[in-house]
């Protein structure tokens, strides 16, 4: 039984410059495909730190400090968002984050210390005149699938979802019986998918121990765990998740995190999908 404290991922490499330049991308393109429309929108930074990024496994002859997803965010200026929200849950950064709001004193901008699940959960808006972007950046495992599954049932949020590849497979020993894993860490792991179908990654191995007894294996990939998040994003937003998606990896070229993509409303599948597809084709 594993008792150590849950699995973190790195923070800030070269694959996070990759994901907020694809995030950026999204954003500029998806506010000039509305821009003819008559809805209002918003983007939503469910984890949205400070503004800036610390790289710290970083190229010598680049920049340090980047922008961060909600700098970029009030930064997209063709057909800017009429609304932006901030949910973080560290009241220090959430400072940092005022202070940027005062910058834009003529933007409508809202910061929420709170926990991203369940700001979510609870948030009450009228769709009807509105569709968004939503940014699932977190450290490793805190996206909850009940999460997902409010954003997916409010048919307005474009979303893109940081699935914590590496967090994840540290917390599925290959060579266990999936009863071993820690009562703590199941329940994680059925938090984030939704169900117990995590256990269905291990196999009884045919061979079993030199003492006939059965033993299980997980494929050692993390093919299989991004297959069953992706079965269950597909389940539930049906056409409206992007097949195609990103392996971001560090740099001793190990996968972190798989960056997913879903529409908010089945109407706006196209161009929304073809976009993030070409964005990520392209990038
Ligand atoms: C990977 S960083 C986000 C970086 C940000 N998107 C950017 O580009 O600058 C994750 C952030 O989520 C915050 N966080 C972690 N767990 C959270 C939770 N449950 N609810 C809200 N914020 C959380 C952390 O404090 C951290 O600032």
């Amino acid at each position: 039984m594993n008792q150590v404290s849950e699995p973190r991922a790195t923070y800030g490499g070269k694959w996070t410059r990759e994901k907020l330049e694809i995030l950026e991308k999204y954003l500029d393109a998806y506010t000039t495909a509305l821009k003819k429309t008559p809805f209002k929108l918003m983007y939503i930074d469910a984890f949205a730190g400070t503004g800036h990024v610390d790289l710290d496994d970083n190229d010598e002859d680049t920049e340090n400090f980047i922008r961060g997803s909600a700098i970029r965010a009030i930064g997209i200026d063709h057909r800017p968002f009429d609304k932006l929200i901030f949910v973080e849950e560290k009241e220090g950064r959430c400072s940092e984050l005022e202070h940027l709001r005062k910058e834009h004193p003529g933007r409508d901008i809202q910061i929420e210390n709170s926990d991203a699940n369940e700001f979510l959960r609870n948030l009450q808006q009228n769709w009807e005149r509105w569709r968004g972007v939503l940014f699932l950046d977190p450290f490793a495992t805190e996206v909850e699938w009940t999460t997902i599954e409010k954003i997916a049932g409010l048919n307005a949020l474009d979303t893109w979802i940081l699935f914590p590849v590496s967090a994840i497979a540290r917390m599925l020993p290959t060579s266990r019986q999936p009863d071993d894993i820690s009562v703590k860490w199941a329940k994680r792991l059925t938090r984030i998918f939704g169900d117990e179908n995590w256990r269905n990654l291990y196999q009884e191995d045919p061979q079993g121990n030199l003492f006939g007894d059965i033993e299980y294996q997980r494929d050692p990939g993390v093919n299989g765990l991004i297959g069953v998040y992706k079965n269950k994003l597909k389940a539930l937003f049906g056409r409206r998740l992007l097949e195609k998606s990103r392996t971001l990896k560090n740099s001793r070229n190990s996968p972190l995190f798989e960056f997913m993509f879903c529409v908010g409303n089945p109407k706006d599948i196209k161009p929304a999908k073809p976009i993030a597809e070409y964005i990520l084709e392209q990038m």
